[in-house]
């Protein structure tokens, strides 16, 4: 982040903590409808439009990191798996054996020289081309050209693995956007895997989500971890293409080791992050279903998956930093849970608490939709643009969303910028 940037972004930090009202200009936000969380139409428009279209994290290289290593991803229900090809590419293909069907791997990870299918035994190389077929003699003309397994859009940031099911999709560097370039200083070419477990949590996914996507709770359900280190009414929300979102807040001490209720002080530095990275909460929300603090130490995502309208998956990721093939400190551990793995940590138990009890809630005829302040006006942004992406023709009009957050607030544009002139101006004149 150069000079100017951070000039702006610290002038609006005491325009956020000035202000009366929501900024000039900024719209009222119509209430969201409460049948998004619960309504089974709304849930099949999200699964045939959002998680076929977007860029989704499956996986890190240290997962496969040889060539002939493989994992199996199925967090939106299609059986995939993820594969280090000799050429050093990594492969995402359908699990699924072009003869009848039959997995190619069996194992959860593993790693082999090719992919055979136990049901008959075609195999296949790791860059998905069907190579063999036993009995061959007995097919009659098998074009083994177009029998390869079925191969899925995979592409890297750095050591991130993200796959997407639409051949059609603009590519992940597209997709990130602004992002991608805000992400360099944190190199995610040399994050390496500490920790990742999974979690299950009785609520919509985005019930569960939206809760790292505010800072308006903060105050309230961490009063003892979050409250006295971040200064939630400097807090800067910025808004990207493609429905992406960013927050970023001053840290109330400067010390880098104290300054989170999160102790990374035995996580190597990345030397390269700018003074906002290591002053400031600086925190990413990439639709759908990332949300990650980023910090000198660290990269830890966490991700939602549905695992029905009302149950969801939470993975939480921890990445350090290390250059190479220098092995991390074994004494590491995952920032979200206890150190064996077992437990989230008191911050994420503080956020989900009432996951489940929401979604009761919302199913209720007690609640029909949520108003949203200005401090939470990300998750509105979000919702915008999973309906644009749904395409909002096919949604039942109760359940859209209206379009009131117009592009001119979409990142590099800002007009709290050219208030924030305004005033000077107006202190330089006075
Ligand atoms: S299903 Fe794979 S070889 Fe028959
Ligand atoms: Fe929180």
């Amino acid at each position: 982040m150069d000079t100017k940037e951070i000039k702006t972004l610290r002038s609006l930090m005491e325009f956020e903590a000035a202000r009366t009202s929501p900024p000039q200009g900024f719209p009222h936000l119509p209430d969201i409808p409460a049948g998004r969380y619960t309504d089974p139409r709304y849930y099949e428009l999200e699964q045939a439009h959002i998680w076929q279209k977007s860029w989704l994290f499956a996986a890190h290289i240290d997962e496969l990191p040889e060539p002939g290593c493989f994992v199996q991803w199925q967090n939106t229900g299609d059986p995939v798996v993820i594969v280090h090809a000799e050429n050093g590419d990594v492969n995402a293909f359908y699990n699924t054996c072009s003869h009848r069907g039959a997995p190619v791997v069996m194992e959860q990870s593993g790693r082999r020289p090719s992919l055979a299918c136990k049901y008959h035994g075609w195999s296949y190389g790791l860059n998905g081309d069907l190579l063999s077929v036993r009995d061959l003699e007995d097919f009659t003309d098998l074009d083994f050209s177009c029998r390869g397994l079925k191969s899925i859009r995979c592409e890297r940031f750095g050591n991130l693995i993200y796959i997407n099911f639409d051949n059609a999709a603009q590519s992940l560097l597209e997709w990130l956007g602004a992002v991608a370039d805000e992400w360099h200083e944190f190199q995610f070419e040399n994050c390496r895997l500490v920790a990742k477990h999974s979690f299950e949590l009785n609520c919509n996914w985005k019930i569960a989500m939206e809760s790292n996507s505010e800072v308006y709770h903060v105050r309230n359900i961490h009063p003892t971890t979050v409250a006295p280190v971040l200064d939630d009414r400097r807090n800067v929300n910025s808004f990207y293409t493609n429905g992406h979102g960013r927050m970023i807040a001053p840290s109330r001490q400067n010390d880098a080791g104290g300054r989170t209720s999160v102790d990374r002080s035995s996580f190597p530095i990345i030397d390269t992050v700018s003074e906002i990275g290591q002053t400031c909460t600086q925190s990413y929300g990439i639709f759908p279903n990332w949300v990650s603090p980023l910090s000198p130490q660290t990269i830890p995502p966490l991700l939602f998956w549905p695992t029905s309208i009302r149950t969801c998956k939470f993975e939480v990721w921890t990445f350090g930093h290390g250059k190479g093939d220098r092995p991390l400190n074994d004494s590491l551990t995952n920032i979200w849970t206890s150190p064996d793995g077992s437990e989230l940590s008191p911050v994420l138990l503080e956020d989900t608490q009432f996951g489940e009890a929401i979604q009761k809630s919302m199913e209720s005829r007690g609640f029909e939709g949520v108003p949203l302040s200005y401090q939470e006006a990300r998750i509105y942004h979000w919702n915008q643009w999973a309906d644009r992406m749904i395409g909002i023709p096919k949604i039942p009009e109760e359940l859209r969303v209206a379009q009131v957050l117009g592009d001119e607030w979409l990142m590099p544009n800002d007009p709290r910028v050219e208030l924030l002139k305004d005033s000077e101006d107006q202190i330089s004149a006075g």
